[in-house]
């Protein structure tokens, strides 16, 4: 599609005066976004439904050919610990269990939807991978914590959580490489500079798409507040889960390691942040540091090596 010259998006590693007005006037005016698949709205379902069976969901994912293949190859990606390939999607089932095949059937729609679109496939993958740790980690922190987030299924916010990038690296592809260049030259954070070059928050562009999908209000709201649970209004608890999610997947080994260090022999905690986690991010939730290591341990290390 024909790209909208923007001056004021020409990349710098100094702060720009990028302009707002325009970055909006862009995105509003896109008329080829895909639209938002109502496979994932019924695959949610059946896991809410008690009497869902294996077949039940096997013959939804199977009624789409292109979502079948993507789920295998997601499947196959994940679990390479197996001898052998999984071929079908009740064999998915039998092996990995009812959840984790539909959590990864939702991430194969929605990754799905973007194939073939304009943007770069390598930094897509990139946030993709990151999008599936931070789905799987929101739902363990969420099981964990002590009080309910505002939306049944965490595992679909954590997958929709940055899906901002995904518009803004698909319309300014150009300019999103040289976002991640430039964080790589000064170590500033990725967001800092995106609000230099594009005057916009990814946050607020996810907002702004699943709005436009017109995806439940609560998930909008928790999207959007993902790195300020503060200013959510109707869906805090989810925005801080997903903020806690997301700063656990971004996790290296120096801030596993401070964390570890974080907890005291003892089980006390610091009070000190930690990671990029501060102590008040996670007593409102009822979960301590100490959790969020060991989930972060089990998932990071992939359910492939579950046994
Ligand atoms: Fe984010
Ligand atoms: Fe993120």
């Amino acid at each position: 599609m024909a790209r909208l010259s923007n001056p004021a998006l020409t990349v710098d590693p100094q702060p720009l005066n990028a302009n707002r007005e325009l970055t909006w006037a862009h995105l509003r005016q896109i008329r080829d976004l895909p639209t938002f698949p109502a496979v994932v709205g019924e695959i949610n379902e059946l896991l809410l439904n008690p009497d869902t069976s294996a077949d039940d969901l096997s013959a939804v994912i199977c009624r789409d050919p292109g979502l079948t293949a993507k789920l295998l190859r997601l499947v196959n990606a994940a679990y390479y610990g197996f001898h052998r390939q999984l071929t079908s999607v009740s064999l998915a089932i039998t092996m990995l269990g009812f959840e984790e095949v539909q959590s990864l059937a939702m991430a194969a729609a929605v990754m799905g939807m973007w194939d073939n679109d304009a943007g770069n496939p390598v930094v897509r993958e990139r946030l993709w991978e990151h999008s599936i740790l931070v789905a799987r980690l929101a739902r363990a922190i969420g099981a964990q914590a002590k009080v309910e987030a505002e939306v049944p299924d965490l595992f679909v916010a954590g997958l929709l959580h940055d899906i901002g990038k995904i518009v803004i690296e698909r319309e300014f592809p150009e300019q999103y490489a040289d976002v991640m260049e430039i964080q790589i030259t000064t170590g500033d954070s990725a967001r800092e500079i995106e609000e230099r070059v594009f005057a916009v928050r990814h946050e607020e562009v996810g907002a702004w798409l699943l709005e436009r999908w017109q995806l439940p209000g609560l998930l909008v709201d928790g999207v959007g507040a993902h790195h300020a649970p503060e200013g959510a209004t109707e869906a805090p608890v989810l925005a801080a889960l997903l903020r806690l999610a997301n700063a656990l997947a971004h996790f290296d080994e120096a801030a596993e390691e401070g964390a570890k260090n974080a907890v005291g022999d003892d089980g006390g905690e610091s009070a000190e942040s930690s990671g990029g986690i501060a102590p008040e991010w996670l007593e409102p939730l009822g979960v301590t540091l100490r959790d969020l290591l060991a989930i972060r341990q089990r998932i990071v290390r992939g359910p492939g090596a579950r046994s």
